[in-house]
């Protein structure tokens, strides 16, 4: 299993189908690089309708044995978690990838609210 998130669009920028662009796409890049299923951490409101459902449905709890509406999963392919279930725990997710853009990460908001620096690899 894969997670991914939060994203996030500038507000100038929101309901132009970014963020149902980013989903999409990484849905694709996870199925083609083999992961049966996503897990995440977001709005129900928002997610369910990309797929996503409660993490419960799956019988899957996070590694505090505990569900709520914004823990969600989705099957990649149809039965992918068939027969799966217990506790997820998730690797240091923000190791080696992007890494929250704010002020105290070493980042600064331009004018335009956009940031300098998108990842952390950047070199800082
Ligand atoms: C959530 C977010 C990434 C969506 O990106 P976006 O590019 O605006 O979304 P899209 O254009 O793909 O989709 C717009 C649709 O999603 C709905 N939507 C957007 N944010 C939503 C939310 N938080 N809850 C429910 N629905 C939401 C819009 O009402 C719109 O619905 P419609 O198609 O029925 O009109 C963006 O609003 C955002 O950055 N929000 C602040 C950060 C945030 O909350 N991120 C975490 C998400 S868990």
């Amino acid at each position: 299993m894969i997670t991914f998130g939060p994203i996030s669009a500038l507000p100038p920028l929101q309901k132009l189908g970014i963020g149902s662009a980013l989903i999409n796409h990484t849905k694709k890049l996870a199925a083609e690089m083999g992961y049966r299923a996503i897990v995440i951490f977001g709005n129900p409101a928002y997610y369910h309708r990309f797929g996503f459902m409660s993490a419960e449905s799956f019988g899957i709890t996070t590694a505090d044995e505990v569900n709520f509406e914004a823990f969600m999963a989705m099957e990649l392919y149809a039965g992918a978690l068939s027969g799966m279930s217990g506790k997820f725990y998730s690797d240091n997710p923000w190791s080696d990838q992007c890494f929250a853009a704010a002020p105290e990460n070493g980042y600064r908001l331009r004018a335009d609210q956009s940031y300098e620096k998108a990842c952390r690899g950047d070199g800082i």
